[in-house]
């Protein structure tokens, strides 16, 4: 058994642990992270493209802001589909805010090589994470690699090891309570090298099921459809795929839609998941691992984000001033943000999908909830203010 030390053992390198150790680095605190998966693994995985300022700023903090900057594009509103007439919600004049389209990939990426040029240690294919003796001041953790075992002692441990990670599971189950809502329906998601159909994001509501154009640059487009669960990417070759959204979009954004050959192609279930506190002795859970939500929003990613912000602050604080209060506090500041995140992704998710048998009343209420948003500046103001992300 090989035996090192360090300050902070982060477990998982998606984008909550790539973050917290680049901004734990630039305040000269030790870290190791440790990833079960290759690199390129890490950087095959498409998934979150939306970010808001409070995340650019952060990665901006973190030194990774000069690609995001220069490559990701800044959208100031979007649009929302319903009986066939698109209605434009503009967040810049609403909030006096934007966001910005840069994929999880690319800020994946960043992180990786700021890590890299810092030289600050990251350990890919590291297997059998376990964690022990968090409730002592001397947390361990043990991990194979090339059949070699090593054991970390720290003074904390970040879970940042995403929804099946190792870290939440570590937590004595009377210790932890958990919240979830699984939802009766996935998305189907492609990735075209074509330009977008439109310059903004468009949500669909549609009678055969939910659609969302999105983008990744400006060559570059995703699309999402709503699917069953019991579908597999198999069932959907390229045609089918792009038949189906054509039945789903307005007649003006047809006409736009470039098709092309898909260059990824897979299925996401939606969940909401919290597990409560985010914090057990020395552990720390941050981002997927203690909480999902549902992609409508695009909230996943920015919630991790906004979860490193505040541990981020707290243990520069404990190791700059020996202070544990931001630490103290991480949960219940964290769980606040979390939680209204989930409140905002969950209605999202209820107002634009198809839910599976549902009654006259159900879809009578989904129908005067998008007829009142769309004119009242109240009610866009609301989404507008949650979707650009709440202030941390
Ligand atoms: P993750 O990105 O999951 O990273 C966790 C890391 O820990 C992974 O690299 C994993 O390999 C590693 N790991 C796990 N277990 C161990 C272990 N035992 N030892 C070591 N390492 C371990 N959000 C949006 O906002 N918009 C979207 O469109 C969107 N699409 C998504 C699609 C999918 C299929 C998924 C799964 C998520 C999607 N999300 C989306 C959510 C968003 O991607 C996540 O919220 C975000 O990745 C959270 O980052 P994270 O670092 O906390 O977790
Ligand atoms: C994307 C995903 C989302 O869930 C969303 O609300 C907006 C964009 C995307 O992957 O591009």
């Amino acid at each position: 058994m090989k035996k090192t030390r360090t300050q902070v053992a982060i477990i998982g390198a998606g984008p909550s642990g790539l973050l917290l150790g680049q901004l734990l680095h630039r305040a000269g605190i030790d870290t190791i992270i440790l990833e079960q998966r290759s690199k390129d693994y890490v950087l095959g995985r498409i998934r979150a493209g939306v970010l808001e300022q409070g995340a650019v700023a952060l990665l901006e903090e973190a030194g990774c802001g000069a690609r995001m900057r220069q490559e990701g594009l800044v959208h100031e509103g979007i649009e929302i589909a319903f009986r066939g007439v698109r209605h434009r919600i503009d967040f810049k004049a609403l909030t006096g805010k934007t966001v910005l389209v840069y994929g999880q990939t690319e800020v994946t990426r960043d992180l990786m090589e700021a890590r890299e040029t810092a030289g600050a240690p990251i350990v890919y294919e590291a297997l059998n994470a376990s964690i022990s003796d968090i409730e002592t001041n001397r947390p361990r953790v043990r991990y194979s690699k090339d059949d070699v075992e090593y054991e970390i002692e720290c003074d904390y441990v970040a879970g940042c090891d995403g929804f099946h990670g190792v870290s939440r599971q570590t937590i004595p189950e009377d210790a932890m309570r958990t919240y979830e809502r699984v939802y009766p329906f996935g998305w189907l998601g492609i990735l075209v090298d074509k330009t977008p159909l439109s310059d903004e994001l468009i949500y669909v509501n549609h009678p055969r099921g939910f659609a969302l154009c999105s983008m990744r640059s400006a060559t570059r487009s995703r699309y999402y459809l709503q699917c069953r669960l019991d579908e597999e990417v198999s069932d959907w070759p390229d045609e089918k795929f792009w038949d189906e959204l054509g039945r789903r979009l307005d007649s003006e954004a047809l006409k736009q839609l470039q098709k092309g050959p898909s260059i990824e192609k897979s299925i996401a279930p939606l969940r909401s998941f919290v597990a409560e506190p985010m914090r057990f002795g020395n552990l720390f859970l941050v981002g997927d691992a203690a909480h999902i939500v549902p992609p409508t929003g695009a909230k996943g990613l920015n919630l991790a984000a906004s979860d490193v912000a505040y541990l981020s602050r707290a243990l520069i604080a404990r190791y700059g001033s020996n202070s544990m209060a931001g630490l103290d506090a991480y949960p219940q500041r964290a769980l606040a943000r979390v939680w209204k995140a989930e409140r905002f992704s969950w209605w999202m998710t209820q107002i634009l999908h198809r839910f599976p048998e549902p009654s006259g009343f159900d879809e009578q209420i989904q129908a005067a909830e998008l007829e009142y948003l769309f004119s009242s500046k109240a009610a866009q103001t609301a989404l507008a203010e949650n979707y650009v992300g709440l202030p941390y």
